[in-house]
């Protein structure tokens, strides 16, 4: 089999995260200090696949652009094609055609995160003779998701989002390709949503005698493109992080697994992991507390922290009750007010959610 290229779907209008995607890509939301994005690529790298092409939105293509660069970091060559509009995953993959020499690929998207990568899998279909090899997980809720009606570990059937489905094994964002999935995804017509459909292009594929296979995903899955599986994603991660503590530390306990990056200063405060904290952060007379992942620059002061992402640059002041379950976006400031009467006043953007308590 000529070598498997990767092919990273970062585009997508990333509605069900907004308002972070008002300003900046979902795939490149930090899960323990660390962007989404940058997991998939490490996985495909460590499958052997160093050919890697990264299909970009318009709007948000350049930023992604920026972080991953020509992709020598880490250790691959990437490319980009940029797809015009969210127009489905099917037409990201025949945007990607041409930059993937109509060859096989292994396809991942770029805000999914899969604890054990993909290796095993991309040597199974190296080594298989299949034209498609897909990844399951079960689910409790399997009308939420793409579901696979199996004969052992080959695929009859896929539904998207079945009313009644016909098992709880639910498709996983990634996939293995060989070059018949670009007839496939030429052959179907846009779904009611109007877009060209992933599940219809591997049906298609089924439905003309192409051999579909499945495997089952060991470790933990993630999407990300929702905020409450986003504070998943950092806790599974964060479950695994190791103590480093090179910051400096004044009159403060850390406890636990911590990692506390050069340059950060941690002073008079409790912080009990498993957390990290980026470079140049200062988190003064504070309490952290588990399952929160602080960027670089993040100033946190007379305030309680845990279970939440904060982006490099917000500031957390004199908050009078714990902050939980929360993302902050970059340079977001959050303080209680000196003022008496005691107000609420604030600058929020579009589709933002404060609960109060
Ligand atoms: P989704 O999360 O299914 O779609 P979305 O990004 O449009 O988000 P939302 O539903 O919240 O509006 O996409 C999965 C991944 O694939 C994600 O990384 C974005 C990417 N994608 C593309 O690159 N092109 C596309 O046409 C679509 C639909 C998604």
């Amino acid at each position: 089999m000529e070598p498997l290229k990767g092919l990273i779907l970062s585009g997508g209008a990333g509605t069900r995260l907004r308002p972070i995607t008002h300003t900046s890509a979902k795939q490149l939301v930090p899960v323990a200090n660390k962007p989404v994005l940058f997991y998939g690529i490490e996985a495909l790298v460590e499958a052997g696949v160093t050919d890697i092409v990264i299909v970009i939105a318009p709007e948000t293509g350049d930023e992604i652009r920026e972080a991953v660069g020509d992709g020598s970091k880490f250790g691959a060559r990437v490319t980009y094609v940029v797809q015009d509009a969210p127009r489905g995953l099917a037409h990201a993959v025949l945007t990607a055609e041409e930059a993937l020499g109509h060859g096989p690929f292994i396809m991942y998207l770029g805000d999914n995160l899969l604890r054990d990568g993909v290796r095993a899998l991309a040597d199974r279909f190296r080594e298989g003779e299949s034209d498609a090899l897909i990844l399951l997980t079960k689910v409790p809720d399997p009308w939420h998701y793409g579901v696979a009606e199996l004969d052992g570990e080959r695929v009859v059937r896929l539904v998207e989002k079945p009313k009644d489905p016909p098992s709880d094994m639910a498709l996983v964002g990634v996939y293995l390709f060989g070059p018949a999935i670009f007839e496939a995804a030429r052959a179907i017509k846009p779904s009611w949503r109007n877009e060209l459909e992933i599940t219809d292009a591997i049906q298609h594929l089924i439905d003309n005698g192409a051999r579909v296979e499945s495997r089952t995903v060991t470790g933990w899955w993630k999407d990300t493109g929702q905020l409450a599986d986003m504070l998943e994603a950092n806790r599974l991660v964060l479950e695994d992080l190791e103590r480093s503590i090179e910051g400096e530390i004044e009159s403060a306990r850390i406890e636990g697994r911590v990692a506390v990056a050069p340059g950060a200063r941690i002073e008079r405060s409790l912080v009990r992991g498993p957390a990290i904290i980026g470079p140049g952060a200062v988190i003064t007379d504070s309490y952290i507390g588990p399952y929160t992942s602080i960027d670089r620059d993040v100033v946190v002061e007379h305030s309680e922290v845990q279970h939440s992402i904060l982006l490099a640059g917000a500031k957390v002041l004199s908050l009078e009750t714990r902050m939980e379950a929360s993302l902050l976006g970059r340079n977001v400031t959050l303080k209680r007010g000196e003022r008496r009467p005691r107000t609420i006043s604030m600058i929020v953007g579009d589709n933002s959610e404060i609960t109060l308590p």
